[in-house]
């Protein structure tokens, strides 16, 4: 496996529509395997391939607590087939805006089908913070970041912050 780089906002890459994935295959797998050792390395807890350059339909999510097994979670093609009226609040952060955080309001339950790790349909029901990571990693195959819904004064204040932030640190 392979830690991939990550994207920062204002990359315009991150407000790609990604495009469905036509066959599941070793190459396929060793990207969701990649992705997955980028997202704990960063930690995270929900990546998109648009996130590491890649614009095809895939999220990689763990929701486990630190005490609980690693639960990894590989969705292709993933697609919200039902969503419940009740919604939730969480703080959100994202890999691609490190280090800022705001509330968003989403529904609290939804129904997914996707495709697995190995190519097999699936359709689970997510809650809790499942749910909103699930939909946030969505958004991102859609060119959307959580960003995306604050007022634009204080999405343009993050990405300057992000910006700068981005061009004074060294990479070694
Ligand atoms: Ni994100």
């Amino acid at each position: 496996m392979a830690k991939l780089d990550i994207i920062n906002v204002p990359d315009p890459l991150l407000k790609t529509k990604s495009t469905p994935v036509d066959k599941v295959d070793d190459q396929v797998r060793k990207l969701l395997d990649d992705m997955l050792e980028t997202m704990y390395a960063a930690p995270g807890i929900g990546l998109a391939a648009i996130q590491v350059a890649v614009a095809k339909r895939m999220i990689v999510l763990d929701t486990s607590t630190e005490e609980e097994e690693n639960e990894p979670l590989f969705l292709i093609n993933p697609e919200v087939t039902w969503e419940s009226e009740e919604r939730n609040t969480y703080s959100e952060g994202c890999l691609s805006v490190p280090e800022h955080y705001a509330d968003v309001e989403r529904p609290a339950a939804v129904r997914v089908q996707y495709l697995d790790y190995n190519g097999q349909m699936q359709e689970d029901l997510m809650e809790g913070l499942t749910a909103t990571c699930v939909q946030h990693e969505i958004d991102h195959l859609n060119g959307v970041v959580f960003i995306d819904y604050l007022s634009r004064l204080k999405r343009n204040m993050i990405i300057k912050k992000v910006q700068k932030a981005t061009k004074d640190s060294v990479i070694l």
